[in-house]
């Protein structure tokens, strides 16, 4: 068996786990909680320096009670990006002390690619077209020769961070996103706000601020309403348009918006009406998550796709289609 650890730490989730070809062994989170309006890059990147070594040594706690020692992992992994910069150097200098401290290969990994390979790992996806719907990040996703393309990508802010930004304009707590949904529930109505798809792109930024300027006018509900209509069926007609294109036959969603539950029927209605089927893995492996990272640090180790620590730079703008696929096989 294969052992790998990987740490996840891009933005708010400060998280590490253990895998090995069959499972998650262990894994240990703490999450950064603002205390006042959103994500503040400097704070979250402190929060994970203060509670790295309280992870890691949790983690080792968990691994021992397995009678699993630290020698016996085969690699460490983390996210090189995308993420915010300060956050990313912090998680990546935990990462190299393990490896160096260890002797153990280090592994970096792309973090969109991970949500891509820890759905096909839980799930019965093959070869899907990937909706990747977080707070920074909003991508349609598949794989061609080589490498994971991006068919389609937000233009300006993740429609994670579109639902939170109009969450705290209307006095909602952070995250906002699971408060819209259970709003949005009461209503049926309607209102108008803009609905931007360029190309395969689409952009969340003026629908937000839409969202915000209508609370003058209609009811809370309804707007929240109104503004999931607009942004799911935004990334709904990108994702279809990609299965068509790609001629794949499988949809698997990703990222912390997966969990809404409007998000997911209005991709099944579509996948239904393609004959396309539809996959969402279990809600802890949506959200950011150390298994992801772990596991995609094991296929990626199993490739001899190592770094060396010189060469272990973060890129908060790394992109998925950047990343050789060296583990799968055409
Ligand atoms: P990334 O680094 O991948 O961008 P992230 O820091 O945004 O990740 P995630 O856990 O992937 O973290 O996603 C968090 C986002 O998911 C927040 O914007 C939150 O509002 C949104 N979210 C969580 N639950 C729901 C829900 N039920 N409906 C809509 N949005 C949700
Ligand atoms: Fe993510």
């Amino acid at each position: 068996m294969t052992l790998v650890l990987g740490i996840e730490g891009t933005a708010w989730n400060l998280s590490a786990a253990v895998v090995n070809e069959d499972e998650v062994v262990c894994e240990v989170t703490h999450t950064y909680k603002p205390t006042t309006g959103g994500i503040h890059p400097r704070e979250a990147a402190q929060h994970h320096a203060q509670f790295a070594s309280w992870v890691i040594s949790n983690l080792f706690g968990e691994l021992a009670e397995k009678n699993i020692n630290p020698k016996d992992i085969d690699a460490i992994s983390f996210s090189q990006g995308p993420g915010l910069g300060a956050c990313l150097r912090t998680v990546a200098t935990a990462a190299r002390a393990l490896s160096l401290s260890l002797e153990i290969p280090l592994v970096g990994v792309n973090h969109c690619v991970a949500h891509v390979e820890i759905g096909r790992w839980k799930t019965p996806a093959k070869d899907p077209v990937v909706l990747y719907a977080s707070g920074a990040n909003t991508q349609v996703l598949a794989y061609r020769r080589g490498k994971y393309r991006v068919f389609g990508e937000t233009l300006d802010i993740g429609v994670g961070n579109a639902l939170d930004k109009f969450a705290r304009s209307a006095g909602l707590s952070h995250p906002g996103g699971p408060q819209i949904e259970m709003y949005a529930k009461d209503s049926v109505n309607y209102v108008n706000l803009p609905y931007v798809v360029k190309g395969m792109d689409f952009s969340f930024s003026g629908l937000s601020t839409a969202a915000t300027d209508a609370l003058q006018k209609h009811t809370l509900e309804d707007v929240c309403y109104s503004l999931q209509e607009n942004a799911f069926a935004m990334l709904v007609e990108v994702t279809e348009r990609a299965l068509a294109h790609t001629g794949k036959n499988e949809v698997l969603l990703g990222g912390g918006v997966g969990a809404n539950m409007r998000l997911r029927e209005m991709l099944d209605i579509m996948c239904d009406d393609r004959g396309a089927s539809f996959y969402v893995p279990e809600k802890r492996f949506m959200g950011d998550n150390g298994a992801m990272i772990a596991w995609l640090g094991l296929l990626m180790y199993k490739a001899g796709d190592t770094i060396r620590v010189d060469d272990s730079h973060v890129n908060p703008n790394y992109r998925p289609d950047m990343v050789d696929v060296t583990w799968l096989k055409e």
